[in-house]
C-alpha cells in the first residue's frame, strides 16, 4: 500500500486565496489587515521563516512591517516597540520570531504582546483560553494540522491520536485541538519508556520532535494518517521532516511530505489570524 499524499502546497493556495479576498474587503472598509514582525539576532532558519511570512503577506494583500534587532540588543528595546505596536490601532498581529537570544526572557516577552494582536497564539491567556474551549488565537502549526485533517475528511472523533513532542508551539496546542475534536491523545516525549508501543497504536500520528527522519514505518500502525511537523536541513542541503518518508509511506494511509505538508500552511493559519484579527478591530469600531 503507498499512502495518500496530503498536499500541504494545495491547500495553502486555496486558502490563501479566500484570505486574499477577505483583506481585500477589509481593506476597502478602511482596515486593512496588519502584521508587525520582530526579528531578534542572526539565526538563518529565522531569518527564512520571517522572509517567507512577510511575502506571504504581501501576495495576500496584508501590509507587514518588520523590525530587525542584532543578537545583542536590550531587551528593554524590544519590549518598548511591542509597548508601542500594541497602541497603534493600524496593527492587527504581533509577532516575535522564536527563539531569542539567551538574554532575553522569553515568557516575559511573549506576555508583552497584547492579547488581542497575539496571533502566535502564544500569550499564556491565549493558551489558556484554548485549553477551555474559549475563543482563542490558535497556535498556527498545529491550526493548520486541524484544517488539513478538516480538508482530507478525517474523522477524529474516537480516534487513538498520538503526539510526539511536548512543545508549547506545537506538542501541546495540538494535543489540545486533538482532545478538543474528540480524540484519545497520548503525548509522547523523551522520557517516554516505550515509544514504539504508543505510536504503533496511532490512528493518528504527528511526529514533532525536531529530529531528522525519526518515525520509520515499523513505528506506524498500516492506515495510519501520518502528520510530519518537522523541518530538518540534512548536511547535503536538502530538507526532510523527521518522519521517514519512503518507509513510512508504505505502511501509512495518508502522509504529509516535507516540504510541501505542514510547513506552507504554518503561515497560512498565521495569515488567517491577523484577517481575523482585523476583523475583530472592525467589529470594535462599529
Ligand atoms: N519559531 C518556530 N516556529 C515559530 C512560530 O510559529 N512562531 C514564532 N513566532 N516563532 C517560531
Amino acid at each position: 500500500m503507498t499512502a495518500r499524499i496530503i498536499d500541504g502546497n494545495a491547500l495553502s493556495a486555496k486558502l490563501r486565496g479566500e484570505l486574499a479576498a477577505q483583506a481585500a474587503e477589509l481593506t476597502v472598509q478602511g482596515e486593512q489587515p496588519c502584521l508587525a514582525v520582530i526579528l531578534v539576532g542572526s539565526d538563518p532558519a529565522s531569518a527564512v521563516y520571517v522572509r517567507n511570512k512577510v511575502a506571504g503577506c504581501e501576495k495576500a494583500g496584508i501590509k507587514s512591517l518588520k523590525f530587525e534587532y542584532g543578537a545583542d540588543a536590550e531587551p528593554a528595546e524590544v519590549l518598548a516597540k511591542i509597548a508601542e505596536l500594541n497602541a497603534d490601532a493600524g496593527v492587527h498581529g504581533i509577532l516575535v520570531q522564536l527563539p531569542l537570544p539567551k538574554h532575553f526572557d522569553e515568557k516575559a516577552v511573549l506576555e508583552a504582546i497584547s492579547v488581542e494582536k497575539d496571533v502566535d497564539g502564544f500569550h499564556a491567556e491565549n493558551v489558556g483560553r484554548l485549553s477551555q474551549g474559549q475563543e482563542a488565537f490558535v497556535p498556527c502549526t498545529p491550526n493548520g494540522v486541524m484544517e488539513m485533517f478538516k480538508s482530507e475528511g478525517i474523522s477524529l472523533r474516537g480516534a487513538e491520536a498520538v503526539v510526539i513532542g511536548r512543545s508549547n508551539i506545537v506538542g501541546k496546542p495540538m494535543a489540545m485541538l486533538l482532545t478538543a475534536a474528540g480524540a484519545t491523545v497520548t503525548v509522547c516525549h523523551s522520557a517516554t519508556r516505550d515509544l514504539n508501543f504508543h505510536t504503533r497504536r496511532a490512528d493518528i500520528l504527528v511526529a514533532a520532535i525536531g529530529k531528522p527522519k525519526f518515525v520509520t514505518g515499523d513505528m506506524v500502525k498500516p492506515g495510519a494518517v501520518v502528520i510530519d511537523v518537522g523541518i530538518n536541513r540534512l548536511p547535503d542541503g536538502k530538507l526532510c521532516g523527521d518522519v521517514d518518508f519512503e518507509s513510512a509511506k508504505d505502511v501509512a494511509g495518508a502522509i504529509t511530505p516535507v516540504p510541501g505538508g505542514v510547513g506552507p500552511m504554518t503561515i497560512t493559519m498565521l495569515l488567517a489570524n491577523t484577517v481575523e484579527s482585523a476583523r475583530r478591530a472592525l467589529r470594535r469600531k462599529g
